[in-house]
């Protein structure tokens, strides 16, 4: 059987070596399309694959279609938002993702970001400090409670807002339990965006509860570029000169708000949250053995389109 990794964004060489490692291992065979250029390259790579792993890569109706033999599809990382999950299971293709693998990674990230924009991107002069703010949570998975705990240490009182976790866990670990999404925004100074894109999520922050963060407010945005409203950010920034904005996906509109509002905006060059060794290693390498072990034995933990 045939395992293929495509990553237009490869993993690093260790993470490659590793699941390789696993894959040949297991007595199946490693076919490797790294940084590929154009679709076609995947369609011709896919069509003798048995698994398939990826990043966020897009994996489409015509890829699902181009891979005849194909069992399952798993996304080394969190969101599964380039999956055509509907194609997936008609053909009853497994999906995993591998949830928590790159989690610290981004979590870091958002620390960083959030003093970076505070330092007014590390311009000389005036600043603000995170401790003694309030942080803001916007759903409390496995990246939310990093972020959660890492707002703790600097000194901040942070609460969330996740319909789906029992407030209960939250107060075990010291975060607020916020009942609405409009009280959560209405009520941080910095608000870290950790919801995944889906068809009720998409666009759905905007305006209105941009338009309500306190004075100073600050969106901190390492989810999906696909959440955010961005005529309506634009709107809520033209109307409050206090108001920032920094993210790892970048906007469609990104050099607009750039040329429009200046350093209260700011996207990292590519997206780059899950960018260490670290996460590559613990995410290649949890994708590799979650394939070998569904192939091997039809272990389905952590599939997503049950
Ligand atoms: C994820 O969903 O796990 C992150 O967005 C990382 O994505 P990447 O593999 O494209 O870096």
């Amino acid at each position: 059987m045939k395992i293929l990794v495509a990553t237009e964004k490869p993993f690093a060489k260790a993470a490659v070596d590793g699941i390789r490692e696993i894959v040949e291992g297991a007595g199946y065979e490693l076919a490797l399309l790294e940084k590929y250029a154009d679709k076609a390259e995947l369609l011709a790579a896919v069509a003798d694959a048995d698994g398939l792993i990826v990043r966020s890569d897009k994996v489409t109706r015509e890829v699902i279609d181009a891979a005849r033999n194909l069992k399952i599809v798993v996304r080394a990382g969190a969101g599964y938002d380039n999956v055509d999950l509907a194609a997936c299971t008609e053909r009853g293709i497994v999906v995993m993702n591998t949830p928590g693998q790159n989690s610290n990674a981004v979590a870091e990230l958002v620390v960083s970001m959030m003093i970076f924009i505070s330092r007014n991107q590390f311009t000389p002069g005036t600043g603000a400090e995170v401790s003694g703010k309030r942080l803001g949570i916007h759903a409390y998975g496995n990246v939310g409670r990093i972020v959660a705990r890492y707002g703790r240490a600097l000194g901040m009182s942070v609460k969330a807002f996740d319909p789906f976790v029992d407030p209960r866990q939250l107060e075990a670990d010291g975060v607020e339990a916020v009942g609405t999404v409009e009280e959560l925004y209405a009520s941080s100074d910095y608000v870290s965006l950790h919801i995944p894109a889906t068809a009720q999520t998409r666009g759905s922050i905007g305006y209105e509860l941009l338009s309500s963060m306190p004075k100073g407010g600050v969106l901190i945005n390492t989810a999906r570029k696909e959440v955010i409203d961005e005529q309506g950010l634009i709107r809520a920034f033209e109307e409050r000169a206090d108001l920032k904005y920094i993210t790892d996906i970048a906007a469609e509109a990104q050099p607009l708000l750039t040329e429009k509002f200046g350093k209260r905006v700011f996207a990292t060059p590519k997206k780059m949250g899950a960018e260490t060794a670290e996460a590559n290693l613990n995410a290649g390498l949890a994708a590799a053995r979650q394939t070998v072990d569904f192939l091997k034995n039809g272990n389905r933990r952590f599939q997503v389109n049950k």
